[in-house]
């Protein structure tokens, strides 16, 4: 089994500290919902969040949607060869069932996710095909069987991913990370955790992009396209 992680992503519910903020008040009047009842989004929550540390990698729920979408729509998904996790910046793990249909509507996602944060599980009653936890990346590796670590940056070593991917499976099943966030590099302690670190293109490209170009990559290793 192929293990993909979107790590570090920036996907977490409105903060105490910006609760009160005019911008994060109105915004979850118009969904009939309370601020910390809402996911935070840049999209919405600017005025609100500029001053706030690490704010350009915070608040964009939008990148873990199309990087799962992507993800979790394809081939190598769908044919039961690969286990999806989000690891959020403050350290949260979204556990997803392979099975679960994602809804093909934004404002449906960020309900499912603010549903997640609240009860810890979706649905909340049932067979569970998205669960919360706390943990670190480094959880996700200590846990998870895996042959190797591969972490994917723009600033790793370049290589022709058609050729790196077959290689790659022939010493098992990786496990394979992804930032999920929209600036800078990962932290310190995460980079740490790779075995190898890649880039594949010469420019940082967005999350979903490159889950596509990975995903393609191994699924043509396997012959599943
Ligand atoms: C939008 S990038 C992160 C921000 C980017 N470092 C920047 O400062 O613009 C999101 C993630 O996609 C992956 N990524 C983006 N470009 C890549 C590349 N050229 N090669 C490998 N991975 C890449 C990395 O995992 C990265 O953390």
């Amino acid at each position: 089994m192929i293990t993909i992680v979107i790590a570090e992503a920036a996907l977490e519910m409105v903060p105490k500290e910006l609760l009160n903020h005019p911008s994060v008040t109105r915004a979850a009047e118009r969904k009939g919902k309370k601020p910390e009842e809402t996911l935070l989004d840049i999209s919405y929550h600017y005025a609100a969040m500029k001053n706030m540390e690490n704010w350009d990698r915070r608040g964009r729920p939008d990148i873990t949607y199309l990087t799962l979408l992507n993800l979790l729509e394809r081939p190598l998904n769908k044919t039961g060869q690969l286990t999806v996790y989000v690891h959020t910046l403050d350290n949260y793990i979204l556990e997803i069932d392979r099975e679960i249909n994602l809804p093909r509507n934004y404002a449906r996602f960020q309900g499912l996710i603010e549903q997640l944060f609240e009860v810890g599980r979706v649905p909340p009653l049932g067979k569970p095909l998205m669960l919360l936890k706390r943990g670190t990346l480094e959880d996700i590796v200590k846990n998870v069987s895996h042959s190797s670590t591969i972490l994917l940056t723009e600033k790793g070593k370049t290589v022709r991913s058609g050729d790196y991917f077959p290689e790659l499976l022939k010493k098992g099943d990786p496990l394979i990370v992804i930032g999920g966030f929209q600036r800078g590099e990962f932290s310190k302690q995460n980079l740490k955790l790779a075995d190898e670190k890649i880039s594949l293109y010469k420019d940082a490209l967005d999350t979903w992009i490159i889950a596509s170009m990975v995903s393609h990559e191994l699924e043509r290793a396997k012959g599943i396209i």
